[in-house]
């Protein structure tokens, strides 16, 4: 015996359409006013962006929570009983997390503008994080229709599109934990068969958003060759700096090699800029130029302890690069281009010898140890 829910009387589902409406022009509202950018955004962020994209990461739980919830109950709705007695709390987790992925969107690209989001698996997020929250916003108003009407059809074809946008956004929320985690957090330790597979199908789907762009995407599949990145030379750009600034940059007369310019920055260049250069201040750190690199990042920036002159231990840059890569706040993090023996003492020797600015390079005079491999990074 089942329940005949065509034979009931059609609801009206005023309240329920007001809400959906409400949530699909906010949805293209917050889609206008910030559209997604797939390039480093062109102006700095007001805070206020900033900060409320900062609740993206809290907000994503609640539409996965009530989707996967939702998902869960729509089995139960594939027979007539079911719908009849769970349909309306379906169409409740529906509305939430209808409501949650919106949220999720917009707070997730105002974050985006803080800059520094390129590369694949960024692209992937933001575009199927769009995809499946226009498929389950579309899903929201055929499910009111089928429910209105007693539709049972047009319920079949609402929860083909539920299950198909919430695949997408699966997916795409997949691509976002690459994104915080690194690009190996699930096939790391994902059993032999199933990793090559997982591997084969992220670098098939990264392929399609990732071919252009080689030198930007940092947060690529870790198979992929890492472009190199061309080193720095001699001058430091001017650039305006948002910490008072320490000293004036050095000015080298021609043909003069200074220590900095010639063996530091490129050192920085390989290893570090692409966190802590033009595009990303991660830790809000750059050491693109002299005046950054003392001026030091969220920690450092106070205590005036990135870079301590004379003092390799009490430098902060120093500390974390010579700490065990395994170890939380290691540089460069695990698994990316680490800082060879050679650089490390040539770091260390810099800082001994006053972190200047204008000290010259003088090749002959190096310790031995470092002599070689100065040569071949002034060298380039
Ligand atoms: C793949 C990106 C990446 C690379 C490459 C990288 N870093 Fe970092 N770095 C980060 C992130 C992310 C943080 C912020 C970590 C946190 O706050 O938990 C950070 C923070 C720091 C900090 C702390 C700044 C402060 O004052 O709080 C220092 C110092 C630092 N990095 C130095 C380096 C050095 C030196 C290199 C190159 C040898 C390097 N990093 C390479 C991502 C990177």
């Amino acid at each position: 015996m089942s329940y005949d829910t065509e034979s009931e009387a059609p609801k009206s589902y005023t309240l329920a359409w007001i809400v959906a409406l409400l949530l699909l022009v906010g949805f293209v509202a917050g889609l206008l006013i910030f559209p997604p950018l797939y390039e480093a955004p062109k102006a700095e962020a007001s805070d206020m962006v900033i900060f409320v994209g900062r609740f993206h990461p809290i907000l994503l739980h609640l539409p996965i929570g009530s989707l996967i919830f939702l998902a869960m109950l729509e089995v139960l709705c594939m027979g007539r009983r079911g719908e009849a007695k769970h349909g309306s709390t379906a169409l409740l987790a529906l509305f939430v997390g209808a409501a949650g992925s919106v949220l999720a969107v917009i707070a997730g690209i105002m974050l985006s503008r803080e800059g520094g989001y390129t590369g694949g698996n960024f692209s992937l997020h933001q575009t199927m994080g769009i995809i499946g929250t226009a498929g389950v916003l579309l899903a929201l108003v055929i499910r009111l229709m089928a429910m209105g009407q007693g539709n049972w059809e047009l319920l079949h074809a609402y929860r083909a599109l539920f299950f198909l946008s919430f695949g997408i956004m699966s997916l795409g929320a997949h691509f976002g934990g690459n994104m915080s985690h690194g690009s190996k957090f699930m096939t790391e330790k994902a059993p032999e068969p199933i990793k090559s597979q997982m591997i084969a199908m992220e670098k098939w789907m990264l392929g399609f958003v990732e071919k252009p762009k080689v030198e930007k995407t940092e947060e690529k599949a870790p198979e992929a060759p890492k472009a190199p990145e061309p080193p720095k030379v001699v001058e430091s750009p001017a650039t305006p700096a948002p910490a008072p600034t320490p000293a004036p940059a050095p000015t080298p007369a021609a043909g003069e090699k200074l220590v900095f310019a010639n063996l530091i920055q490129p050192i920085f260049a390989a290893k570090c800029n692409k966190c802590h250069g033009e595009e990303k201040q991660k830790g809000d750190l750059r050491l693109d130029t002299y005046e950054f690199t003392m001026a030091g990042g969220s920690e450092s920036a106070e205590k005036k302890n990135n870079v301590v002159p004379g003092k390799p231990a009490d430098s902060l840059s120093y500390q974390l690069v010579i700490s065990a890569e395994d170890e939380d706040m290691h540089m460069p993090p695990e698994g990316k281009d680490q800082l060879t023996k050679e650089e490390i003492a040539i770091l260390k020797w810099w800082i001994e010898q006053g972190a200047s600015a204008t000290q010259k390079l003088d090749l002959n005079a190096l310790p031995a140890e470092i002599k070689a491999a100065a040569e071949a990074i002034v060298k380039g």
